[in-house]
């Protein structure tokens, strides 16, 4: 506790020395979301990122949003509290596999979650996230659409949308392993409550969710809903601000499972030092960040 204050007083100090914004996704541990100017999901960070006057932006989430904000704010120092905070699921699509389904269907428009590297941005039409993917979908104009790398909310938004997609085979390993079996036993447990899912679960996961949403549209959905219980289908660290927002409510993780152990390995104190040291920061060969920011900012243009 002692240790922490420390760390935050030195942090506020150096935030003005450097004119730092810290942003920090909703899965960040309590110590960083507590002290973030700006707490979001992925659609809501980018944008932040994209807007901001800030000289330095601190990104405390994993290396793909870091480099997005990059290539969004090229002339801002972005700096991530431990580079090895990567996406498992940004690495099950690569460049090379990618262009051979491109040569095979040549007059496909290609569809990335934000969830991918910067190389695969720059191989993209228009990127999309879980808060605006369906939205993203319906303002094309194709007669084919290539959908990488989340097959499940690749699945979502086929059902939503009526639209065929060529869907990639990648998937978050921590919102694929919530199961039907896991939700029949919340819901027996918790008759009351009502189920919100992310749709990066198993879509029959997903199926039985009274909300579906992208993390920011689910803290929205519990902060209005009359209903006093929730079983949440989504990353562990929600709960922050799902607590935050309504202290009289009662939210159950669906599994004890639902830890994205890439999004924990940033903590406080390595978000101060990263500060103080400058290091590591985010680059982006200026090519590839040319050719990925054209589809980052026709996603921040659908509305
Ligand atoms: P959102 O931030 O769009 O809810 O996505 C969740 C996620 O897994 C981010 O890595
Ligand atoms: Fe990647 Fe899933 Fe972790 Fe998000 S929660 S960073 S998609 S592994």
């Amino acid at each position: 506790q002692e240790q922490n204050r420390e760390l935050r007083g030195r942090l506020e100090q150096l935030k003005k020395e450097r004119n730092a914004i810290i942003l920090a996704h909703y899965y960040q541990r309590d110590e960083i979301q507590e002290v973030a100017d700006f707490r979001g999901d992925s659609f809501l960070l980018a944008q932040k990122a994209a807007e901001t006057d800030a000289e330095v932006i601190v990104f405390c989430g994993v290396h793909f949003m870091g480099e997005s904000a990059k290539i969004l704010a090229p002339n801002k120092t972005v700096l991530i509290p431990d580079e090895r905070a990567g996406c498992p699921m940004a690495d099950m699509v690569n460049v090379d596999g990618l262009r051979r389904l491109k040569a095979q269907h040549p007059n496909a428009k290609v569809v990335t979650y934000i969830n991918s590297s910067a190389e695969i941005k720059a191989e993209t039409d228009i990127c999309c996230t879980s808060a605006n993917a369906v939205r993203v979908i319906e303002s094309l104009d194709a007669e084919e659409i290539i959908w990488v790398p989340d097959k499940n909310l690749g699945h979502y938004v086929q059902e939503k949308t009526g639209k065929k997609l060529i869907i990639w085979e990648g998937y978050c390993n921590t919102h694929d392993m919530l199961t039907v079996k896991d939700v029949i036993e919340m819901k027996a447990k918790y008759p009351e409550a009502e189920f919100v899912v992310h749709p990066e679960c198993r879509p029959e996961v997903v199926a039985m969710g009274d909300y579906v949403g992208s993390t920011t549209s689910i803290i929205d959905y519990c902060r209005k809903s009359d209903r006093r219980q929730f079983i949440v289908g989504t990353e562990d660290g929600t709960g922050y601000q799902l607590r935050m927002d309504s202290p009289d409510k009662e939210f159950h993780f669906a599994t004890k499972f639902l830890v994205c152990p890439n999004m924990k390995v940033n903590n406080l104190k390595k978000l101060v030092k990263c500060l103080e040291t400058m290091k590591p920061q985010i680059y982006v060969p200026p090519a590839v960040a040319d050719k990925a920011r054209t589809s980052l900012e026709r996603m921040l243009q659908v509305r």
